[in-house]
């Protein structure tokens, strides 16, 4: 039997694979879900003694977004005394200015990413976790850019107010016995998505100067540190009070 059940979507790179290392405790179940799967972490988890299950499913394609959520919370034991959910994976393709918005299946994508696949993972799992009298939550991996706008980033910062709406319905559903629920900004990270924003071209993302800027003056946090910081916030007994949080306000 595992005391935690860990669903974790976007484990292999940046924030999620520093998550997903954490996660892999012994005692817990970690499942996994990205394009790829990370050889690395697979062997950290043999070394832990952790029953660990990468899936690789393209999360913006939404059959396979849709079976795959089906099939693992159709599995779940029913007995593990935690249940968590953390919908991380994310996009912050296509950086365009909303006149220049025309490329439909890159939009596509990114809401079915961003936003549909979490709807369908967090269905599933609430279905999954009815009754059960287990500590049931789910963190989605929010940002700044859904409670502020930028310009450039018109699908990210609209997909990113959709999810922290979606964490506000499931909990006005669930109420104060229910699964609870979190949508939680974690401040600019050095990732992969950070480097990506870095090279965008000005015309389409007129603040990539100061996003150089604050990788160039060493101001963008790390992300095990931040992994560490997300997982603490997800532990506190008062999870799920404030459903839409940043990281920052705990600085
Ligand atoms: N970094 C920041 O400064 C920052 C700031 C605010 C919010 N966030 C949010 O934090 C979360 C993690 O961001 P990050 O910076 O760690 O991003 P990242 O380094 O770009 O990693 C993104 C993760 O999502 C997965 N992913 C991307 N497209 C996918 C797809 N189509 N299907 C399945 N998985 C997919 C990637 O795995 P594969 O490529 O293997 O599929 C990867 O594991 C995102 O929700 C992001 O919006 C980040």
């Amino acid at each position: 039997m595992s005391d935690t059940i860990a669903i974790l979507t976007g484990a292999s790179r940046g924030i999620g694979a520093a998550m997903a290392r954490s996660l892999a405790k012994p005692g817990t179940r970690l499942i996994t879900l990205a394009r790829r799967e990370d050889p690395e972490l697979a062997a950290y988890a043999r070394s832990q003694d952790v029953q660990l299950e990468q899936l690789s499913v393209d999360l913006s394609d939404v059959q396979a977004a849709e079976s795959t959520a089906e099939r693992i919370c159709a599995a779940l034991p029913r007995d593990a005394k935690r249940y968590l959910l953390i919908n991380n994976a994310g996009t912050v393709h296509p950086v365009a200015r909303t006149d220049a918005l025309t490329d439909g299946a890159a939009i596509t994508a990114a809401v079915n990413l961003n936003i549909t696949a979490v709807m369908l993972l967090t269905a599933r799992f609430l279905a999954a976790v009815t009754g059960l009298q287990a500590d049931r939550r789910v963190l989605s991996i929010s940002s700044g850019a859904g409670r502020n706008p930028t310009a450039g980033w018109g699908v990210y910062c609209a997909t990113k107010a959709a999810l922290d709406m979606h964490a506000r319905v499931v909990k006005a559903e669930q109420g104060a016995d229910g699964v609870r629920i979190v949508a939680l900004a974690p401040g600019i990270v050095d990732t992969d998505m950070q480097a990506t924003l870095r090279a965008s071209d000005p015309a389409s993302f007129p603040a990539v100067a100061r996003f150089q800027d604050l990788h160039a003056t060493g101001k963008l946090t790390s992300p095990a540190h931040v992994a560490s910081r997300l997982l603490a916030y997800l532990d506190r007994e008062d999870f799920g009070t404030t459903e839409i949080d940043d990281i920052r306000n705990y600085d």
